[in-house]
């Protein structure tokens, strides 16, 4: 059974003081920490690149922080060497940004990273079946990658449950618009890793949204729903 895991992106925390903000989230309860590299070629917006994520790990050792880098890049095969350097613990790259997926995948797992491959919303989750014994996480974009604070799109779920009722061990992550309200849905379909940015910044009580977004997983892995016709 794959794990339940909380994975806050850090875009929705302050980028000037991300030492406080992984301390915060680590102490509200997540599991993960999603950084969201973008490079303003592959989404319009530009945010931070690996010396940020070395910068991070030199507060927090491995065995504290598990950072869950989620590249939104063109050709990511230029940067695997340089994540893996910074300390990142997830090299998650976008199945629409290269022709090297086997490539990356090998140089990763070589440089002693997990890998995962993204798709976007409008990408068919078929592309992934080739790579799929190879990764050791899917990511089903359910916002058009580039922002946070969009509205979850459930048309994406149904490619969770395409991936969840094949592979019952792989972690499947869900990123964009989650929140307590729409994550049942994910869950539902089999997602068992969820990033949610605005959901768990803006809150009121943090550490009560991370423990909802688990319960929610934990509760659809106790009936399966995806096993049900
Ligand atoms: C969007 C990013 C997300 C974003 C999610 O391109 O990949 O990780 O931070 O933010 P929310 O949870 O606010 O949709
Ligand atoms: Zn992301």
């Amino acid at each position: 059974m794959t794990e339940a895991k909380i994975a806050p992106s850090l875009l929705s925390g302050d980028f000037a003081n991300l030492e406080h903000e992984v301390g915060r989230m680590l102490h509200y309860g997540s599991d993960w920490l999603h950084v969201d590299i973008m490079d303003s070629q592959f989404v319009p917006s530009l945010t931070i690149g690996p010396i940020v994520v070395k910068a991070m790990r030199s507060h927090f050792t491995q065995e504290k922080a598990f950072f869950d880098c989620h590249l939104m890049v063109m050709n990511p095969e230029k940067w695997v060497d340089e994540f893996a350097d910074a300390g990142a613990n997830m090299f998650c790259f976008h199945y629409e940004a290269t022709e090297k997926h086997m490539e990356i995948i090998n140089r990763a797992h070589e440089r002693g990273m997990l890998v995962s491959c993204a798709v976007k919303p409008d990408t068919p989750v078929e592309v992934l079946d080739p790579l799929v014994q190879h990764l050791d996480m899917a990511l089903i974009m359910t916002v058009e990658p580039g922002k946070g604070g969009q509205s979850f799109r459930s048309e994406c779920l149904p490619k969770v449950k395409y991936l969840r009722t094949r592979h019952p061990n792989l972690d499947i992550e869900v990123d964009g618009g989650l929140s307590p309200k729409t994550v049942d849905a994910a869950s539902d379909a089999g997602a068992n890793v969820i990033v949610a940015g605005t959901a768990v910044f803006k809150a009121e009580n943090p550490t009560q949204v991370i423990s909802e977004l688990r319960n929610s997983v934990l509760k659809a892995q106790e009936i399966k729903p995806w096993a049900k016709k």
